[in-house]
């Protein structure tokens, strides 16, 4: 008796030791760079700039904003660094929404197309580092290669802007580990999905957009801890206890109506939506249309959540 125990701790601490030693020496899973050279075609220019500016929230949370309106209109430098998260507000350790104009020594003016490529779609920095998942890696990895080399393409056409981040990322332990089980390498062609398929191209334009993940494939209900208190995401279903605009006429009119950054019926000025409206108001109609035809075909939810304040989903 007393011996299967001493083999059951024996084994148990060897167990441990094959853990810890994991959890020290754990890489993010990664893939070489390579000397990739992407052409900035005018085709590319013109789809990187639409996927940056009014798609995938890049310049939303890569440019300083105005946190006391809605929608944080950007009020710093095109993509010179937004915001930190810090101990001082809870975080465990630093993370500031980084620099990624072409500033060589700020920014990433001096990465090669495919260390930028890397860090979008597959979360691993320049340095090998996993990159903290605030980057919405998961979201773009299901990019395609055209639309991905479009947007580093576009990259590289933003004014350098000379600002330093004010923290170095640094994540506490045990957070640091779990977040080097993040990265995952891309190994196969990812290709663009066909615009004349509808709903096939609104499902595609709804991922890259983050809609389907923070929106929880539709039914909502996603919690976002912000300095103004609890946000959730949506119900966009065609549920009864969802809100998604029955029309595409409707659909679009909610988008279009944070063009300037103003404040969308019904909410108040300072209701912070951690949804990025003001770039998404910018989308083309076809987009809108395709992603509404595709929210349409998504199963309802009978999901009641309540967007601001206590109560929960
Ligand atoms: C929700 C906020 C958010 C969005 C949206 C976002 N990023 Fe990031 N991004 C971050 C944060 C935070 C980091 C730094 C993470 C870290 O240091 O671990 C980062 C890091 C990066 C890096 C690595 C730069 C460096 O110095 O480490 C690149 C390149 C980048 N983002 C490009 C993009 C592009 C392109 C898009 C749009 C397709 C985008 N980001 C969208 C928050 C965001
Ligand atoms: C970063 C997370 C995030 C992303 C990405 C996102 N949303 Fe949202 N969305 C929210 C949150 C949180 C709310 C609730 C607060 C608000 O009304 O803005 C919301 C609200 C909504 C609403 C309800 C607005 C109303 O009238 O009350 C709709 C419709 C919507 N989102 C659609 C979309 C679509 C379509 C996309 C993609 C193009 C998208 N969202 C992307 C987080 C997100």
């Amino acid at each position: 008796m007393k011996r299967g125990l001493l083999i059951v701790g024996a084994a148990l601490l060897i167990a441990l030791t094959a853990a810890a030693a994991f959890v020290l020496t754990h890489e993010p899973a990664r893939r070489s760079v390579t000397d990739l050279k992407i052409e900035a075609t005018p085709e590319r220019l013109e789809r990187g700039a639409y996927l940056v500016q009014n798609v995938s929230g890049c310049l939303h949370c890569h440019t300083a904003h105005d946190e006391a309106k809605r929608s944080h209109p950007k009020t710093g430098p095109l993509a010179g660094g937004g915001t930190c998260l810090t101990e001082e507000i809870g975080f465990p350790g630093y993370v500031c929404v980084p620099n990624i104009s072409q500033d060589p020594e700020t920014g990433i003016g001096a990465w090669t197309d495919d260390e930028i490529l890397r860090a979008i779609r597959e979360g691993v920095s320049r340095d090998g580092r996993a990159l903290f998942p605030m980057m919405p890696y998961s979201v773009y990895k299901d990019m395609s290669d055209e639309d991905a080399y479009s947007v580093v393409a576009y990259l590289r056409t933003l004014e350098p802007v000379r600002r330093e981040k004010p923290h170095v990322t640094k994540i506490n332990f045990p957070v640091d580990f779990f977040i080097e089980m993040e990265p995952a390498p891309i190994e196969a062609p990812i290709p663009t999905p066909d615009r004349g398929d509808q709903l096939e191209w609104g499902r595609y334009m709804a991922t890259i957009a983050g809609c389907r993940e923070c929106h929880m494939e539709g039914k909502g209900g996603m919690e976002f801890e912000t300095p103004s208190g609890v946000v959730r995401s949506s119900n966009i279903t065609t549920h009864a206890t969802g809100v998604l605009p029955p029309t595409a006429e409707g659909f679009v009119r909610l988008f279009r109506s944070y063009v300037d950054g103003s404040v969308a019926d019904g909410h108040s000025e300072t209701d912070f939506t951690v949804m990025h409206w003001e770039d998404l108001a910018g989308m083309s109609e076809d987009d809108l249309r395709a992603i509404h035809a595709y929210l349409l075909s998504v199963e309802p939810a009978d999901n009641q959540v309540q967007t601001y304040g206590d109560g929960g989903a």
